[in-house]
């Protein structure tokens, strides 16, 4: 689906977190957003799961408006959010009560091995490593077959072995699903290695300071002299963005 964010503005109790935003996300592309602590990112993404109403402005899917929470949309925290009294199949099947019990099983069972997670559909989630939780995050999410996928740092809680890991993983469902995918993340080198387009978002307000596209071709290397320049380039503009404060 295609994302449309068109001067979107935001305040909570009078201060300003986000400023006449506009972005679009062609269907099946990855955005990445950096920014400093606080610059909106995760409200800018809230908006867009339409957990948020903005205070100006409108989001579209399609162009159709984004009013509330809607089925077409995943959503994975930093944190996996699972529900301790289910197991892990439990977790990942609940957003699927409309289908019938054989339905949900086989759903839930190739969620699950899509992931890599098939051997812990019985575990609870106290079982699971902090990797394995954030693998099961994902298979709840993607178990909807969302058309758009947001992200808020879901790997930054994980060491850099399993990130890695994991990221790849996320690059190969979307390669198979090929949701529309925005990614808030702290890390310059996740984004590019990930995205086609990086925002960088600047604080006080909460605004875009630049977009950068990323044009090397997948799969990607993550270390190579295309990708560094590109990974320099966004790192530059975050410093920047980090400086610099609206007048
Ligand atoms: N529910 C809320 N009520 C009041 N203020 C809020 C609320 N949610 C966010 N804010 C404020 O809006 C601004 C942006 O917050 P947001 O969480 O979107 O930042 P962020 O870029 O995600 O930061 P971080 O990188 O630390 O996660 C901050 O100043 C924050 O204090
Ligand atoms: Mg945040």
């Amino acid at each position: 689906m295609a994302l449309s964010v068109r001067d979107v503005s935001k305040a909570f109790d009078g201060a300003q977190a986000l400023s006449h935003l506009s972005l679009d996300v062609e269907p099946g592309r990855i955005l990445a957003i950096v920014g400093g602590s606080g610059c909106g990112k995760s409200t800018l993404l809230r908006l867009i799961a339409g957990l948020e109403s903005a205070s100006a402005g409108a989001i579209a899917l399609d162009g159709s408006p984004v009013t509330a929470p809607r089925e077409e949309i995943g959503l994975v925290f930093q944190e996996p959010r699972l529900l301790p009294w289910l197991t892990v199949a439990g977790n990942v099947g609940f957003g699927l009560e409309d289908s019938s019990e054989a339905e949900r099983k086989a759903l839930v069972a190739q969620a699950l091995e899509r992931v890599g997670l098939a051997a812990k559909a019985n575990a609870w989630p106290r079982q699971l490593s902090g990797g394995q939780a954030q693998r099961a995050a994902l298979a709840r999410a993607l178990v909807v077959r969302p058309k758009v996928l947001l992200l808020d740092e879901p790997f930054s809680a994980l060491d850099a072995i399993t990130r890695a890991d994991l990221q790849d993983h996320l690059l190969e469902l979307w390669a198979e699903l090929r949701p529309t995918l925005v990614l808030v993340t702290h890390d310059v080198d996740e984004a590019v290695y990930l995205a086609d387009e990086v925002v960088v978002m600047a604080a006080h307000p909460g605004r875009i300071a630049e977009r950068i596209s990323i044009d090397v071709p997948r799969p990607r290397e993550r270390r190579s002299e295309t990708v560094d320049r590109e990974t320099r380039r966004v790192a530059r503009a975050l410093g920047e963005a980090i400086g610099r404060r609206a007048a």
